[in-house]
């Protein structure tokens, strides 16, 4: 029996839906042969985007969408991207397998799929390889209310309105494929950046995050706070999860893997508390008295390329492993609210840790989905302390259980379970306390064999099922299966 408490009595404060936010860059098969498969596609869409797919990533709950890369973000030059399709640059997308990029898919696209999505857009700028200006303009672009020559251009491209994008990244992964900075050159740059990224109207302030480290550079971050600390208000993070033992040029298969790369995977995917922990401390010492947010903007599984597929492409399929990854990483960032304002997987569809896989007309949800599916309660959410006891276990010596919970306004209660064995089941025995009686309890699991995934021609093989659980006299009970993720709602 593993003993756990939910302490409505102390919180971190809200868990900023964004935390659930994800990553669409325009690699592979992610926006082109994607989301986006233009107006004239036979697949059922709307003004070019997928319906299928936006209703899945609807129901997920998504709240904000960060776009147009990563590394292609450096390369993009916004304009390319505007005016009739046809008279479109077609350029090549360096990047990411050498193919050519036709700029159908540009800003007016994209706020239209945020706009289809109901989430906010996040633009990441291009610093490597723009300039100042054209960065500035692109702010003015897309914000400006009144009169202005990029307010004038909007307009003629036909989007009367401004359309307020509030999140803004000064650069993505300045210290790679970004331009391979030093963090002083960097953060002098960012502060230059920053000052011509204006706010064109009080109440809608952009929201500036710089370009972070890439796993445990702290020194990166603690340069780019000392020097640009005052000008951004969010520092990103980027870190992968691979099995242990691997080398970046052979990661390992997404499917079919031994049992010690499912425990090595988690293990690595754990090391995402002690990264959180240490750089949200250097931002908190450079601060000052502002309080400049951590966004781990790019994060989640990175496998093998599927046999037979483009290497640059990085399709990858997705299984139970990857399932416990992303429900230990959102406890994590719930379990940090108070300095993790924001968190996207990469990526969203067909590449990386993707919560969506298409081929052709057809559409999986992958087990990753259903963890943010299940975990969505957590939203806005006011974060509440939570214990589990643990054992250590598997060749990893990882711990056996992972635990974050929540509560809504209207008194609800979210609690979220991890069951990283994947021998034996857990029997959960889970006090609340300082939350007066509970009257009900639920539970939803996601289980399966380490290596379940869903397939297209079996695309409900890893689905949330009813899970059993009963209240006690101090909270409530469940035994959670071996390899699972559980949602139970206590009111
Ligand atoms: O997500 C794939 C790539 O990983 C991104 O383009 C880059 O920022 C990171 O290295």
């Amino acid at each position: 029996m593993s003993k756990a408490i939910v302490n409505g009595n102390r919180s971190k404060g809200r868990i900023n839906r964004n935390i659930y936010g994800h990553f669409a860059e325009h690699l592979g098969r992610c926006i082109y042969n994607g989301i986006y498969v233009g107006e004239n596609s036979s697949i059922p869409n709307v003004n070019g985007m997928r319906t299928d797919i936006v209703n899945a990533l609807k129901a997920m709950g998504i709240p904000v969408l960060r776009w147009p890369g990563g590394c292609f973000a450096d390369t993009y030059h916004w304009r390319d991207g505007i005016g009739p399709k046809d008279s479109r640059k077609k350029i090549v997308n360096t990047n990411w397998g050498g193919v050519t990029e036709d700029n159908s898919f540009g800003t007016h696209e994209f706020m239209e799929l945020c706009r289809q999505l109901n989430c906010e857009p996040y633009i990441s700028g291009n610093v490597g390889s723009g300039t100042v200006q054209e960065f500035s303009d692109w702010v003015e672009y897309c914000n400006m209310g009144g009169q202005s020559p990029m307010a004038g251009e909007r307009r003629a491209n036909g989007q009367d309105a401004p359309w307020n994008v509030k999140y803004w990244g000064i650069g993505n992964e300045a210290w790679g494929c970004g331009g391979n900075m030093r963090p002083e050159f960097y953060g002098d740059l960012c502060r230059q950046y920053s000052t011509y990224l204006r706010n064109y109207d009080p109440e809608h302030s952009i929201y500036k995050i710089a370009s972070g480290a890439s796993e445990d550079d702290y020194s990166w971050t603690k340069t780019v706070m000392q020097r640009a600390g005052r000008f951004i208000d969010a520092v990103s993070l980027h870190y992968y999860t691979r099995p242990r033992t691997k080398r970046w040029e052979d990661k390992g298969p997404a499917t079919g893997f031994p049992r010690e790369e499912y425990y090595s995977t988690l293990y690595n995917t754990l090391y995402m508390e002690e990264l959180v922990e240490n750089h949200s401390r250097i931002i908190k010492q450079y601060q000052g008295d502002r309080q400049i947010g951590l966004c781990v903007d790019e994060w989640g599984t990175w496998f093998d390329v599927e046999p037979g597929t483009n290497p640059g492409f990085l399709y990858q399929q997705n299984t139970m492993r990857d399932a416990l990854v992303a429900a230990i990483n959102l406890n994590i960032f719930n379990n940090h609210c108070d300095t993790v304002v924001m968190s996207n997987i990469a990526q969203t569809v067909n590449v990386l840790q993707a919560v969506v896989l298409t081929e052709g007309d057809k559409l999986v949800l992958t087990p990753t989905y259903h963890v943010f599916e299940m975990y969505k309660g957590h939203q806005d959410a006011r974060q509440l302390e939570s214990y589990v006891e643990t054992a250590m276990i598997g060749s990893s010596q990882v711990p056996d259980l992972h635990i974050s919970a929540s509560q809504r306004d209207d008194g609800t209660v979210l609690v979220t379970v991890a069951n990283l064995d994947d021998n034996s089941p857990a029997e959960l025995d889970c006090a609340v306390t300082g939350l007066g009686k509970l009257r009900e309890v639920s539970g939803r699991v996601l289980s399966g064999a380490i290596g379940d995934y869903n397939d297209f021609d079996s695309a409900d093989n890893v689905k949330p099922a009813t899970l059993t659980a009963g209240l006690t006299g101090d909270g409530f009970k469940a035994t959670l299966p071996a390899c699972s993720v559980a949602a139970f709602i206590l009111k």
